[in-house]
């Protein structure tokens, strides 16, 4: 049995659907992995090229892509066979839904094992909470060493890193197994303002204190030598990840808006939320860096490595480095949650299997695939299972997943996208859909038709050839 349209759930309310879909956006991508390829791309380059790719290529993309989806009302791969069908094009197009659930299937499985990281760290700073004079700074009786030991420590121990990997899936499935309303509106409608409130009373303390100047120049300095055609690819890959594009997931999510939502203006909120979120964490995070003298290029520990040296040496550091990591948990909960709601709603759509046996059974496989991401740091450290590639040189399973989604499958997956949006897609259906005024939709329909498919295209070659 296939899920008729009537009978599927939508978002309560418009501003339901701008809470999950930036709640999907806003995440680890923000948090920990834009400061971490910022430091290792050599910051303002990256950062600026990657600000280019959010307004050229992914704001673009991303109102492609709830288009496709509200217009499709089913899982994303069923949305884009039914836009096809009602263009007259071919449904071959289906391929990007299916790309985009592999997507999100693979990013899963290593998200999860950060989500772990997250979790341990709410642990780490709770005990210390509760042992620890409140007003001094966290880990009063530790020495220096310990407290930068803390990730390695945790690194080095598959069962734990395992056991959290677990956790923090297991949460996950429960609230994808309740849907819509119940699971995925919940989890973003408490979970998105908490968050930025608490971001920001975090970041107005870590402008008062540390190297914020020095942080300002190496994030927003345009050095043209260094924009090379892996710094491209990186700032491509970071604006599409951030935004949860290519990935099935603003389609799944686009199905659930309705008639009235403006689609145009919506995007526009999304991104905008999304990209002040990443700049903000690289304000908040580099000043840390900088004053402690750790290495910028530190790459996917940095934040989990600089944040708890930060957290000592200030004030009330148990309490607000709970808080903080509390607030990541809960914006990586939001995104970790969308990403498994793609895949499941495609086993629901396409078989008409039970949202609660999808969710738990999707939900294992991925748990079994990041048991290999989180071994990889322990007994899986000398696998480099493409390593002979240059892209992948050198890189763990981990890695390799973290690469392979960005750098590959999420061009090739927006590059289709944009084809099919501006060649493919009936233009009077485009135009009832995208909610913008005359101008501003040819404007859109020519970055969609012409600079995207280039752009994508040309970004992708140079990044793989260099
Ligand atoms: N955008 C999310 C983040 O920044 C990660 C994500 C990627 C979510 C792709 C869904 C799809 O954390």
């Amino acid at each position: 049995m296939v899920a008729t349209q009537s009978s599927r759930e939508g978002w309560s309310s418009r501003s339901a659907f701008i809470l999950a879909a930036v709640g999907s956006a806003v995440g680890l991508g923000n948090l920990w992995r834009f400061p971490a390829e910022a430091g290792t791309n050599g910051g303002g380059a990256f950062v600026i090229f990657y600000i280019l790719c959010v307004v050229l290529i992914g704001l673009p993309s991303l109102l492609s892509e709830v288009l496709i989806g509200r217009h499709g009302q089913g899982s994303a791969s069923e949305s884009v066979v039914r836009v096809a069908r009602d263009s007259g094009a071919s449904e071959k197009w289906v391929v990007i839904g299916d790309i985009g659930m592999l997507v999100a299937f693979l990013i899963l499985s290593f998200y999860s094992v950060l989500g772990g990281w997250v979790l341990n760290y709410i642990g780490v700073f709770a005990g210390d909470l509760v042992t620890s004079p409140f007003l001094g700074g966290a880990f009063q009786s530790w020495s220096d060493s310990e407290i930068e030991g803390l990730l390695p420590a945790l690194l080095e121990d598959p069962v734990k890193l395992v056991a959290l990997h677990a956790v923090f899936m297991a949460i996950t499935i429960f609230f994808v197994a309740r849907g819509v309303t119940k699971g995925i509106e919940f989890v973003a409608t408490f979970m998105m303002p908490a968050f930025f409130l608490l971001f920001l009373a975090i970041t107005i303390y870590g402008a008062f204190t540390g190297a914020f100047a020095e942080t300002l120049d190496f994030l927003f300095t345009f050095e043209p030598e260094k924009l090379t055609g892996s710094v491209m690819l990186a700032g491509l890959g970071q604006a599409f990840f951030s935004l949860s594009l290519g990935s099935a997931i603003m389609i799944t999510y686009g199905a659930y808006a309705d008639r009235t939502t403006n689609l145009a203006s919506t995007s526009a909120i999304i991104a905008g939320a999304d990209t002040s979120v990443a700049l903000i964490a690289g304000l908040c995070i580099f000043p840390i860096v900088f004053a402690a003298g750790f290495d910028v290029a530190a790459g996917p520990t940095l934040m989990f490595q600089t944040l708890p040296a930060a957290f000592s040496a200030i004030p009330v550091g148990s309490l607000v480095g709970l808080l903080f990591f509390v607030m990541v948990f809960f914006a990586a909960l939001t995104s970790s949650v969308a990403l498994l709601e793609a895949p499941v709603v495609w086993g629901v759509d396409r078989f008409g299997w039970q949202r609660q046996s999808t969710a738990i059974g999707i939900g294992l496989a991925i748990f079994i695939l990041g048991t290999l991401a989180a071994l990889s740091f322990n007994v899986l450290a000398d696998w480099h299972p493409l390593g002979g590639m240059s892209l992948f040189a050198n890189q763990g399973f981990f890695d390799v997943l973290d690469t392979f989604t960005a750098k590959v499958l999420l061009p090739v997956a927006a590059l289709l996208t944009a084809i099919f949006t501006g060649w493919k897609i009936d233009k009077r259906l485009v135009r009832a859909e995208s909610g913008l005024p005359d101008g501003l939709h040819k404007v859109w329909m020519f970055l969609i038709a012409y600079v995207c498919p280039v752009a994508l295209a040309g970004i992708f070659i140079v990044g793989i050839v260099s």
